[in-house]
């Protein structure tokens, strides 16, 4: 990315790492010590004083059970902020890439959402990133917003690690049967980002919301399924236990969609995308640990 002064809010999440780790993108990364979110003006004097040619959003408050409780920080990380960004992206006529979420969306479908699908979350943190994505949309000339759901990596605490964890200490793991959505690998999000960057940067217009991920619907007892199998196939673990169970048994409180699953056909019809296994995206990130 020579020549172009790329800003990437956030710099130690698992999207963030894995666009500098694995998709290799040069860029500023900018950790919540340096810019805190939950002052918005920080983010428009840094924005002001760094003055970039193109932002990419991976900071969100991203703990969906927390924010039940913590509504004000949200909205000033998932809203606020992401406004004076899109002020900013607006005020320049730069681009700007801002990350969302499959729960922007109720369920009710039943089917694979596409981009034009009427949003309606059932939490906090889903009402926070709709609002985000409407600040973008309001304000923004060039923006690009990708929509994802399950991330997963070898970087914190997300879901794959609880369960890499839980297996390689010989826990029964409980896995529910009746909620699904697209498991996507946090590296092939990060290579999506780079190519719409590149598009960007060869004068390319892309405009709009995209939905970005994994290609297999899931419940999370199959991905766990997929996670324990590639275990076993690398002799990480000699035997696995998995527990069916409903999302009733083992509730935090949080409303979620019960099927939030997405269709990729718009971005996979841009960059002429083939589909990858669920299991070739956990192997690629299980070798890492
Ligand atoms: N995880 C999922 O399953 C999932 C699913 C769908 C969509 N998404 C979306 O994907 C994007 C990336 O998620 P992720 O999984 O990479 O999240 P993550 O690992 O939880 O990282 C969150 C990022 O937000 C930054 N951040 C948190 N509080 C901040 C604050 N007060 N000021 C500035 N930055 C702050 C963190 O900053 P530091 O770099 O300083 O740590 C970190 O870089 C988010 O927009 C999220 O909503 C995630």
């Amino acid at each position: 990315m020579v020549g172009v002064n790329i800003v990437v809010f956030g710099k130690n999440g698992q999207l963030a790492k894995s666009l500098r780790n694995q998709a290799n993108l040069d860029a500023n990364y900018i950790p919540s010590s340096k810019v805190n979110f939950l002052r918005p003006d920080d983010v428009t004097d840094f924005l002001n004083s760094t003055n970039p040619d193109l932002v990419i959003n991976t900071s969100a408050y991203t703990n969906v059970v927390a924010a039940e409780n913590d509504k004000k920080s949200a909205y000033k990380i998932n809203v606020e902020s992401v406004e004076r960004i899109s002020n900013f992206a607006n005020q320049k006529k730069i681009h700007l890439i801002h990350i969302s979420t499959e729960l922007v969306f109720d369920g009710k479908k039943k089917l694979p959402y596409i981009e034009s699908d009427i949003t309606n979350p059932l939490n906090i943190y889903g009402k926070t990133k709709m609002l985000g994505e409407n600040k973008v949309m309001e304000n923004c000339i060039n923006f690009a917003i990708l929509r994802t759901s399950w991330l997963y990596s070898h970087y914190g605490e997300n879901f794959l690690m609880k369960i890499f964890n839980a297996a390689s200490s010989g826990k029964k793991i409980f896995g529910v049967t009746d909620r699904f959505a697209n498991p996507t690998s946090a590296f092939e999000l990060a290579r999506i980002i780079s190519m719409v960057v590149e598009k960007i940067r060869g004068g390319g217009n892309i405009k709009g919301i995209f939905h970005y991920s994994g290609s297999e619907p899931s419940s999370r007892y199959s991905f766990i399924k997929v996670i324990c199998e590639v275990m076993k196939d690398r002799n990480i673990i000699s035997k696995y236990e998995i527990a069916e169970s409903v999302s009733n048994s083992i509730s935090d409180g949080v409303k979620r969609p019960e099927i939030a699953t997405f269709s990729n056909e718009k971005i996979k019809t841009l960059f002429a995308l083939k589909d990858k296994t669920l299991k070739h995206c956990i192997e690629e990130v299980i070798d890492y640990l």
